[in-house]
């Protein structure tokens, strides 16, 4: 049996990648240690099959060196300061990881295998060993547009993202509740009906923002009523780092011969936990809609054509319909009016299942399989 090392399986990736992976019986087919950075030797609350008893030292690279697979969500710092480390020790063993810090190197893959299972195995038989998860709005647009990329008809993409709370982490999501409380607290004392009075209420809205105890420590900035229209660090490009990360990363988990163009503006909006992306896709050819719609509904499990008409799309393309959800919506499919080749979408994915956790366990069983 395989020996499985699971660190950060107590942050939000990690729980519900140990969801995941309960309800999916992934515990069965390995031996598993979960590593700690702080609890080593306490008792594993985790009572699985095949389990070791106790937690183990996350940072013991002797231990964690005796591992086939390890697999963390630990966050990017936890791997800068053991993955060399482990790997000069001679660590031979199968590193998956959720975090960003290995993606673009030569030596890893990024994993979205109903997207690149071909370059996943073809990458297993040259014996790479690093398999990194990818962005989550980068997984969650490709697996919409899926069709479209086998079928190798993409020239460019932009995508305008509407990225959820849930993106920045837990301690963000919770700022984002206490926000709105901070607000509807203050003026919903005066009442439900606000309509009569209501341009003086957002002013007191817009002056409660402002306010010197308004709950803003994660995210710097109001997200409640309001959105941020940037993402992670600033490129001397003008591109925040999120925005860089759709071309770079969706052109590596294909391994693409010519590159796709792909760039857009990437927004934080006070979704609670799905990210959601405005796409204009420009085609190589003029193919009728219901060709392109074909494609799309083929290509994987997950994708879920949505009727462009307003009452689907209001009731299945949304961040509350795919909460949770394993399914990705996509709607709003047509052809623009800017030209024959251009057509506009939506999608919406759960930034924690397909964005971040699923991929990750779903390569434990393409390496079972190997
Ligand atoms: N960087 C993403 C976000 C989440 O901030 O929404 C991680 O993929």
């Amino acid at each position: 049996m395989m020996k499985l090392g699971i660190v950060g399986w107590r942050g939000m990736v990690g729980q519900v990648l140990m969801e995941r992976m309960k309800a999916e019986n992934d515990f069965s087919h390995f031996e598993t240690t979960f590593f700690s950075t702080s609890q080593k030797n306490l008792q594993n609350p985790h009572q699985l099959e095949n389990s070791h008893p106790l937690l183990q030292d996350a940072y013991d690279l002797e231990i964690l060196k005796k591992m086939d697979i390890i697999l963390t969500c630990q966050g990017g710092d936890y791997t800068k300061s053991v993955h060399g480390e482990l790997r000069k020790k001679g660590f031979k063993g199968y590193w998956i990881d959720a975090a960003s810090t290995l993606r673009m190197e030569n030596s890893s893959v990024i994993v979205l295998d109903p997207l690149n299972l071909d370059v996943i195995q073809k990458s297993l038989q040259t014996g790479l060993k690093d398999y990194i998860g990818g962005n989550c709005t980068v997984s969650l647009m490709m697996l919409a547009l899926g069709g479209l990329f086998k079928n190798k008809k993409i020239d460019w993409i932009t995508s305008m993202t509407y990225q959820a709370a849930s993106g920045a982490g837990a301690r963000h999501m919770s700022e984002l509740l206490s926000q709105m409380k901070f607000v509807t607290d203050d003026v919903l004392k005066e009442g439900l009906d606000l309509s009569e009075k209501i341009l003086i209420i957002e002013k007191r809205v817009k002056n409660l923002l402002s306010h010197a105890s308004f709950p803003k420590n994660h995210f710097g900035h109001p997200l409640a009523f309001n959105l941020l229209p940037w993402i992670d660090s600033e490129l001397e490009n003008g591109q925040s780092r999120e925005e860089w990360k759709a071309e770079v990363e969706a052109n590596k988990i294909l391994q693409s011969q010519k590159i796709i163009p792909i760039d857009g503006t990437c927004v934080r909006v006070a979704a609670m936990r799905c990210h959601s992306q405005g796409l204009t896709i420009k085609l190589n050819q003029n193919i009728p809609l219901d060709e392109i719609e074909s494609m799309i509904r083929e290509h994987n499990s997950w994708v879920k054509l949505v009727p462009n008409n307003k009452s689907d799309s209001l009731k299945y393309l949304t961040p509350e319909y795919t909460s949770g959800n394993l399914q990705i919506p996509i709607g709003r499919i047509r052809k623009m009016n800017i030209g024959p080749e251009f057509v506009n979408a939506f999608t919406v994915g759960d930034q924690l299942l397909w964005g971040a956790a699923e991929p990750l366990r779903r390569m434990l069983h393409i390496l079972l399989a190997h």
